[in-house]
């Protein structure tokens, strides 16, 4: 699409990591590349001049703050996040990448406890999805710590009885003795744009959210593909 010298930035805010380099992938499947981004650098913001489009790094819980508060239009973030942060943005797209699913878990002997609603001990990073999963959805009081990582070191060492943690190959838990308890939610990789950029560069976001669904739907439609002729 071609861009005229006066047209506005979209400011694009991706979460550091994993996430960051899916959503290039994804990006690049539909002719936006950021070449830089791939090097290594340190840098933590980057500019397609041709695309007049900006795209910055940052750390996960602070992508929907940014959002929310107009420093950048649009964020890739965890729905765990998401969820947590109870920003006030538009989630405007699932991106398919990034699943895995938000966990109780514990040693086996806290199962007993969760059954019987004992009062009990939860340590997360994420202490708002935590307090609505016990005290909403299943109406028990808890005690909820928060914690800002290494979250499976809770039980271990006697903080905690249980965790509520994001389990993907479930490798952290076993090497910790610990296992899935209780599923609270499955997660994945949103797309959030800012509530006033949405209508006042809807054209643009929204074309934006049309290629990047056609992106998928086409890698979708080639792994089933691929699959059937595996099968053939
Ligand atoms: C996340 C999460 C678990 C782990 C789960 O931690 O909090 O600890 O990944 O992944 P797995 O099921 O594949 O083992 P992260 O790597 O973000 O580090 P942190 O605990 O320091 O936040």
């Amino acid at each position: 699409m071609e861009r005229t010298q006066e047209e506005k930035y979209l400011t694009i805010a991706l979460t550091k990591g994993r996430l960051a380099d899916r959503t290039l992938a994804l990006f690049e499947k539909i002719g936006i590349s950021m070449e830089e981004m791939k090097d290594g650098s340190r840098k933590l913001i980057f500019e397609n001049r041709e695309q007049r489009l900006r795209f910055f790094l940052a750390k996960g819980p602070d992508v929907p703050t940014y959002v929310e508060l107009g420093a950048a239009d649009i964020g890739v973030v965890g729905s765990d996040i998401i969820m947590e942060e109870k920003r006030r943005v538009y989630e405007v797209l699932d991106l398919g990448f990034g699943r895995c699913t938000m966990c109780v878990c514990g040693p086996e002997e806290a199962r007993e406890k969760l059954r019987h609603h004992e009062m009990i001990r939860v340590a997360s990073k994420y202490p708002n999805i935590a307090r609505e999963y016990f005290y909403n959805e299943k109406q028990q009081t808890v005690d909820i710590i928060k914690l800002n990582g290494s979250v499976e070191l809770g039980p271990i060492v006697g903080l905690s009885d249980v965790i509520v943690d994001i389990v993907e190959t479930g490798s952290t838990l076993r090497e910790n003795g610990l296992g899935v308890l209780e599923e609270v939610c499955p997660l994945s990789a949103r797309m959030i744009v800012n509530q006033v950029s949405m209508q006042m560069e809807n054209v643009r976001i929204r074309g934006l959210i049309a290629m990047l669904r056609a992106a998928q739907s086409a890698s979708a439609n080639l792994k089933f593909a691929s699959r059937k002729r595996g099968k053939a």
